[in-house]
């Protein structure tokens, strides 16, 4: 039987949060359901941060009660704090991610704390998400490089892998934020953290700035990582990341797993629906170009 990689899929978050248009509810709503029907079974449906700083996110707790009682999909939220579990509790979210940054300028613009501030931030909102029987994923941006810093060490990607692992993330997602990452250097940064956290708990999240992004994914799947993240029509960036461009798309990396003969479970051709209707609502000229 084909080996299954579980895609994380981070469009209505990592897609949406980036993009000139804020869309409503409803039509962040639909996008998501297409996502469901595409055999997409964990979606990062939004943001409980400071809509002053991300308005595009502002009003996740009404795309969450639109799918109150939901089986069979898991929509994790973004949470820096813990004013953002109270609301992402109060919506009723069953999976968190908190997010922490391998480089301390990044850290800094994009949570306005140091990394160690931050952790200090994380230490109770992941004790209470867990006692609460929720799932807590955890981030390391900057893992190959920061907009601010240029170069990231290997070695702070892994310590910081190693402190989300230590709170209690059950997954950790390596992020390329800003797209410099080569095959050679992801498969280096991932043997890094791999020594320090078990690979079966481990992820990669790589933007696409430069195209090496689905070069990088084989690279990291060579070396044993089998979750990806990755968001439909390849939607996406930081706002504290200038330059950096969109996440690997969905159908680049459906198409790359199919190839190598991985099950996903994920329909293609559905996905770029998805990220058709997604296009379409933002206004976007260029739909995705790629045929099913
Ligand atoms: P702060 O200014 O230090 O927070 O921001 P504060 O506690 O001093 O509060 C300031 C104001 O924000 C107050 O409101 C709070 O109520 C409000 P005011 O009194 O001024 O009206 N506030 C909140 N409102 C809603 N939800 C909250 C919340 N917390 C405080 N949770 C904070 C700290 C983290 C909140 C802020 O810097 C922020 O929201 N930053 C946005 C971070 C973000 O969303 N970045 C993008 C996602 S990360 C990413 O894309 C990378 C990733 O994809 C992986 C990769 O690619 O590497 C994950
Ligand atoms: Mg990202």
């Amino acid at each position: 039987m084909a080996e299954r990689i579980r895609i994380v899929e981070v469009g209505p978050r990592d897609g949406l949060q980036n993009e000139a248009v804020t869309l409503p509810v409803a039509t962040r709503v639909a996008f998501i359901e297409k996502l469901i029907a595409a055999g997409l079974k964990t979606i990062e449906a939004g943001s409980f941060v400071s809509p002053r700083k991300v308005p595009q996110m502002a009003e996740t707790a009404a795309v969450l009660k639109a799918f109150e009682g939901r089986r069979g999909v898991s929509l994790p939220v973004l949470v820096p704090n813990m004013t953002g579990l109270e609301a992402a509790l109060a919506a009723g979210a069953r999976e968190i991610a908190v997010f922490a940054a391998a480089s301390e300028t990044f850290s800094l613009k994009n949570i306005n704390g140091s990394i160690d501030e931050s952790f200090e931030r994380f230490a109770p909102v992941v004790a209470r998400a867990r006692a609460e029987g929720v799932a807590v994923r955890g981030y390391v941006s900057c893992a190959l490089g920061c907009p601010y810093e240029g170069a990231v060490p290997l070695a702070r990607a892994a310590d910081v892998a190693e402190r989300l692992a230590a709170l209690g993330c059950y997954e950790i997602s390596l992020g390329d934020t800003i797209g410099v990452g080569t095959p050679d250097a992801a498969r280096s940064m991932l043997r890094a953290v791999a020594e320090r956290v078990p690979m079966n708990s481990l992820a990669v999240h790589f933007h696409d700035t430069e195209g090496r992004a689905v070069a990088n994914i084989r690279a990291c799947l060579e070396e044993g990582v089998r979750v990806v993240d990755s968001a439909a029509g390849g939607l996406g960036g930081c706002p504290y990341a200038p330059g950096a461009s969109g996440n690997v798309a969905t159908e680049d990396v459906v198409y790359l797993l199919d190839g190598l003969g991985f099950e996903t479970g994920v329909d293609r051709a559905a996905v770029i629906e998805a990220a058709r209707f997604a296009f379409e609502a933002l206004g976007k000229k260029r739909v995705t170009p790629r045929t099913p």
